[in-house]
């Protein structure tokens, strides 16, 4: 079975043709990021106008690169929630009147569950069920993945997402956008441990996370340093605050697996690109002796291939959706049609 795959929930508009789920034909993925590092960060509107310019040609691209045309493929998964609302309706549209023209099953993917399905395509041994923490821009969460469209959330983000944490720290750092990878380029010429940085348990949840205290503290830091003419050690500094990020996720990485009897971990969504969470949760693996899954860098950040290869499995149960489909900013990763 081959899906095409719709991506445009953020700032990376982009077309897949994946086949039953693990085999990437092909994936085309054209990012906003240099019209956006003008301003610092997304600028919604921009982006949907971005995503509305750029979907036929890349779906022209996709079914090209991959050899084939619409007649024969098996259906249209497109990233239907959660995201920015204005860029997910422009694939939500897209694929839709793609799906009415071709008489082909439309099928809504949540954009997260996309990013567990990324390591579907890169480890063809992987099989639910298995543990997976998702981090993203958005969202940062410990997610029991039972089977392919069966979730449950053990543990989320109180506020701030660890890769939020990231890019506004980077940003009062002066690092381009996305802060993130700068960031960690930054951190690898760096020795962590050289400042230090609040760790916050959120009381009675221990599988949640809260890193906006983290991130105020850490910004704060610099604030100062600036203002009394401090040198700071901008590499130090920048190492220092992944391993405490990357601390917070692996220790309740660790706790999760524990308290689930997991068989196996996986890590997806942007911030799994992060070079200090990979290594940690090597070794937290290796400790547990626990199989680990980490997304190829590749399919770390957004791309359809993921979207298409996640919609497989939804098509597969039938949560296919009707001409009515609508996006949505929020929505569970436990939500299914
Ligand atoms: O999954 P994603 O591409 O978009 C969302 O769904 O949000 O994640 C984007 C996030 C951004 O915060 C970006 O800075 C972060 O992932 N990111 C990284 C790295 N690469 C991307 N954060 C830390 N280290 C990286 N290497
Ligand atoms: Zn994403």
């Amino acid at each position: 079975m081959k899906l095409l795959g719709i991506e445009t929930s953020c700032d990376e508009t982009s077309v897949a043709v994946v086949e039953d789920g693990r085999k990437q034909c092909s994936c085309v993925v054209r990012s906003q990021i240099e019209t956006h590092r003008l301003y610092g960060g997304v600028v919604p509107e921009i982006a949907s106008r971005a995503h509305a310019e750029s979907i036929s040609q890349l779906t022209a691209q996709a079914l090209t690169l991959a050899g084939t045309s619409l007649s024969e493929l098996d259906g249209i998964a497109v990233t239907a929630w959660p995201g920015l609302i204005g860029a997910l309706l422009v694939g939500v549209n897209f694929a839709k009147g793609l799906a009415f023209s071709s008489g082909l099953p439309l099928v809504p993917v949540h954009h997260l569950r996309g990013h567990v399905a990324a390591n579907y395509l890169a480890h063809a041994e992987l099989v639910p069920p298995f543990l997976c923490l998702v981090v993203s821009g958005g969202h940062t969460s410990l997610v029991l993945v039972e089977d392919y469209t069966i979730f449950r959330t053990l543990g989320r983000t109180r506020d701030d997402a660890a890769g939020e944490c990231f890019d506004k720290v980077a940003r009062v750092l002066g690092l381009p956008y996305p802060g993130g990878v700068a960031l960690d380029q930054l951190g690898q010429q760096g020795r962590a441990g050289a400042y230090e940085f609040p760790s916050a348990e959120v009381r009675g949840a221990p599988l949640d996370f809260s890193f906006s205290g983290l991130k105020t503290a850490a910004i704060n830091h610099l604030h100062h340093a600036e203002q009394k003419g401090e040198a700071l050690q901008r590499a130090d500094f920048a190492a220092s605050l992944m391993e405490c990020v990357a601390d917070a996720l692996c220790g309740r990485l660790e706790l999760a697996a524990r308290e689930s009897g997991a068989t196996a971990l996986a890590l997806a969504g942007g911030v799994s690109a992060n070079s200090v969470l990979r290594r940690r949760a090597e070794e937290l693996a290796g400790r547990l002796g626990l199989p680990l899954y980490l997304p190829p860098l590749s399919l770390c950040g957004d791309n359809a291939a993921m979207i298409a290869a996640q919609g497989f499995y939804e098509l597969r149960v039938g949560h296919v959706a009707d001409s009515s489909l609508n996006a949505f900013a929020s929505r569970e990763i436990e939500f299914s049609i």
